[in-house]
């Protein structure tokens, strides 16, 4: 499918597993340079930590899990620069710079932490590997389970981009679509167009083009609308970190999404890997939220502009869940 996030040897090998990565030698993290989507689809070979830092504050790569391994696979890159007698001593400081990129999804600071228990840099380019390859494994199984909700004919909404675009393949939430797909079951995909940056009609629509999937791009403001003509069955989105009780932060306008759902009947489901749950915080309200760029938003110059790139899904709002382990009911309950 789509290689996101890669490891790339100087022998110009493109590498997606721990295994694969033994003993290959020096190289950059890969990724696709998603600010260009859906024009031009064009890579970006990366091992300096600055412009690393950059490529996620900028979006190029994004979605939760894609943050994760493009930090651990970026860390193992820029750590190439530093002297191997160094290595414990300045690894921390890299990883800093780089935790210090967004802080809303979890994944970032959830691999960052494995990455600063490795010793020397090939233990860290491993480790970073084992992050890529276990986050695609862990994709596909939520499509296995995930495939189970949805029925031939469907009409499934989902917003921003939770596909192969924000992870290491197949995504979260659009993971049980490709799998339904290649089970030959037809459905229709509503995108929202998801303001500000667009992921939904840049990304999701044009991943899922690409696939074959039949796919509506909506703008944000008609979602109602299409629910009350009954189009949608099913909502599925993804997450950037999930809070004890099952709260859940997503692209700002999920929460909408979900009080729209529950006031039309229709289920609201959440997919995510398990490295998106955090434990620690007991509730939503403690989830650091983004705020972002007056810039992206469009309004004259000095207007002010309030700009959250995430909002928080009450737990209570959540039909279910949908991991790696399988599917879950409410009461959430992750510590
Ligand atoms: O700002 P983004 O594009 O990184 O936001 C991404 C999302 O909100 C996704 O829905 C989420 O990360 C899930 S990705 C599988």
């Amino acid at each position: 499918m789509l290689e996101t996030v890669r490891w790339i040897t100087a022998e110009g090998e493109v590498l997606a597993g721990a295994k694969e990565g033994l003993n290959r030698g020096p190289g950059k993290l890969r990724i696709i340079d998603q600010t260009q989507l859906p024009s031009k689809l064009v890579y970006l070979e990366l091992d300096d930590i600055d412009e690393i830092c950059a490529a996620i504050k900028r979006l190029s790569v994004r979605g939760a899990p894609a943050i994760g391994c493009a930090a651990a696979l970026g860390l193992a890159a820029a750590a190439q620069h530093v002297d191997a007698e160094e290595f414990s001593e300045k690894i921390h400081g890299l990883a800093d710079q780089l935790a210090a990129s967004r802080p809303t999804a979890v994944n970032l600071f959830w691999a960052l932490d494995r990455c600063r228990k490795t010793k020397n840099r090939e233990e860290l380019l491993h480790e970073a590997l084992l992050i890529l390859e276990e986050d695609i494994q862990r994709c596909r199984a939520i499509g296995e389970h995930g495939v189970k909700l949805i029925q031939e004919g469907m009409g499934i909404l989902t917003h921003c981009n939770a596909g192969a675009l924000a992870t290491g393949d197949f995504g979260t939430a659009l993971s049980p679509m490709y799998v339904a797909h290649s089970k030959n079951r037809r459905f229709t995909v509503y995108s929202d167009e998801t303001r500000p940056l667009l992921q939904g009609s840049r990304l999701t629509a044009w991943e899922l083009q690409r696939a074959g999937i039949d796919v509506v791009t909506i703008c944000d403001n008609m979602a109602a609308q299409v629910m009350k003509e009954g189009k949608i069955d099913l909502v599925l989105v993804g997450a950037d970190r999930i809070a004890a009780n099952g709260d859940t932060a997503n692209k700002i306008g999920t929460y909408g999404l979900a009080v729209l759902a529950k006031y039309h009947g229709i289920p609201f489901y959440v997919a995510a890997p398990t490295s998106t749950i955090d434990a620690s915080l007991e509730h939503g309200g403690l989830i650091p939220i983004e705020q972002r760029d007056a810039a992206e938003v469009g309004a004259p110059e000095g207007v002010w502009v309030y700009n959250p790139a995430f909002d928080v899904t009450p737990n209570e709002l959540i039909t279910g869940m949908i991991t790696e382990n399988g599917l879950y009911g409410p009461p959430f309950k992750f510590n």
